[in-house]
């Protein structure tokens, strides 16, 4: 939610509000990290940590999933905001501004879509999808 937060708005006041706001917004992302890539180490974290020695099946797929989530954070991501952010605060939204805002929200997306992977098959894991069987043995109608 954090990433689709910085990703939504950096593409709604890049389409529709004034360089200013668009500044307001690129500044902003930076300091987001100091709560994201917390809450990001956490989650793989305790996700290791729950996981135990296991590595087969949904807990493989989302470990297989980590190394690319990380790099493109770390080697994409965070430069491209940084880069951004100080190009916007210098009122430069030039050609290399917009070729790097493009390649930071493949990557956002891609992130986005990674992460939301995991988070199913963490729901998939503790049976959240699943339906409720009706229980035969009871005598009560079903309704
Ligand atoms: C950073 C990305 C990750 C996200 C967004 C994520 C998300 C989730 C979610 C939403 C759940 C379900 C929690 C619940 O319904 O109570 C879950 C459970 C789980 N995740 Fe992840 N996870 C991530 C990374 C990992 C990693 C890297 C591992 C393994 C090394 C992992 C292992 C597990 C395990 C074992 C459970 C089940 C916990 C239990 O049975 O109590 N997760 N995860």
């Amino acid at each position: 939610m954090t990433i689709a937060t910085f990703w939504l708005s950096t593409a709604l006041t890049e389409l529709f509000a004034p360089h200013e706001t668009i500044a307001l917004v690129k500044i902003a992302i930076p300091w987001g990290f100091l709560l994201l890539v917390p809450m990001l180490a956490a989650t793989g974290g305790s996700g290791f940590f729950l996981a135990k020695e296991r590595r087969a099946g949904l807990i493989g797929a989302k470990i297989k999933r980590m190394p690319f989530i990380a790099s493109n954070g770390i080697l994409v991501l965070i430069p491209a905001a940084l880069f951004l952010a100080s190009k916007a605060k210098a009122a430069e939204f030039d050609t290399t501004f917009y070729a790097v805002q493009m390649l930071e929200l493949v990557a956002g997306l891609t992130n986005i879509v990674l992460l939301g992977l995991n988070m199913r098959d963490g729901f998939k894991m503790k049976g959240r999808f699943r339906v409720r069987q009706p229980d035969r043995l009871s005598t009560k109608p079903i309704l």
